[in-house]
């Protein structure tokens, strides 16, 4: 599948992106008009004030033997009309972007619908079809999709800067937005909250399929999740959540203690006490990672509330290591 957009990093910057990029969905498109529209007044206003000034500083260059200038009071006609004409341009662009916000929230009728819930640090994705992908977001092209927005944990923020949408995923509560995928492509979706060590990590591929392609792997993914053997499903879920990010499988340290053969091993922990790595502390350190930190690390993982079969599963693989 090809790539077909590219991110450009600061925000004045994304003008030539934001002119160039093909438009992959409807309220991408009002949005793109709608930052065209802002930025070609402000630089119709930034070269008549530009011109004017480069101009003025010429002319009006005080000379040799030049008096006083001459003392004006006032000018009505050029009041009312700086007064006027900004007022005009700051209603139009009200009522212009009242538009798009109601676009932005107004859903249309056959939406495919989706839940994600975001965890620190990685976006669950729950489909219709009762399948969950990690990290990953498929939709279909051509429909409208509706994401369902949560947290588990922290305030996180799901942004998808290629379909211009963007939402901020708070616990105990759900939020949405929608968009259009017109053509298939993958794209990025990142978080854009600050939300802890593992922030830059919470990224999540967003891939458009065309519908038929979409009902094929809804069912293939549905029937590989079914067939796994415990140890195959651990070692996707520990990838898919993300745990690589801190915990090595080869023996490196990093932020976290490598998992090479943890099985077994005794464990010197930060208290003092020391505790054999057997099935029981796996699961307790999944479920409550900052009772039993290990000694020369700081408590910063976050406790997992997974599924009893989905902790069993991640338990096999790591005795596998
Ligand atoms: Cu989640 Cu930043």
């Amino acid at each position: 599948m090809r790539r077909f957009f590219t991110l450009s990093g600061a925000s004045f910057l994304m003008i030539p992106s934001i002119a160039l990029a093909e438009k992959v969905s409807d309220p991408a498109r009002s949005w793109d008009n709608h930052f065209s529209l802002y930025f070609w007044i402000a630089v119709v206003f930034w070269l008549f004030v530009t011109v004017l000034l480069v101009y003025f500083s010429f002319r009006y260059k005080r000379k040799k033997g030049m008096g006083d200038g001459a003392y004006i009071e006032g000018n009505l006609l050029l009041e009312l009309i700086w007064t006027i004409v900004p007022l005009v341009i700051v209603l139009l662009l009200g009522v212009q972007t009242w538009a798009v916000y109601k676009e932005y929230r107004a859903v249309p009728k056959d939406v495919y619908e989706v839940n994600i819930e975001g965890f620190m640090w990685g976006w669950n994705v729950t489909y219709p079809e009762g399948i969950k992908t990690t990290n990953e977001l498929r939709v279909p092209v051509g429909q409208p999709v509706k994401v369902n927005l949560t947290s588990k944990d922290v305030l996180h923020a799901f942004f998808i800067p290629e379909y211009r949408v963007q939402e901020e995923a708070i616990p105990g509560r759900t939020t949405y937005f929608w968009f259009r995928p017109s053509r298939p492509g993958e794209t990025r979706a990142y978080c854009t909250e600050f939300c802890g060590n593992g922030h830059s990590l919470m990224l999540a591929k967003v891939i458009a399929m065309e519908k038929e392609e979409f009902n094929s792997w809804l069912r293939k993914h549905g029937e590989e999740m079914v067939l796994l053997t415990p140890v195959e499903k651990g070692k996707k879920l520990f990838v898919d959540l993300g745990c690589l990010g801190c915990h090595s499988i080869t023996g490196e340290k990093s932020s976290g203690p490598s998992l090479k053969g943890i099985y077994g091993k005794e464990r010197h922990l930060s208290d003092g006490r020391v505790v054999k790595a057997d099935e029981e502390y796996l699961e307790h350190s999944l479920e409550t990672p900052n009772w039993d930190v290990v000694k020369g690390y700081t408590p910063i993982m976050p406790p997992y509330k997974l599924s009893t079969d989905d902790e069993h599963a991640i338990v096999e693989y790591l005795k596998t290591l």
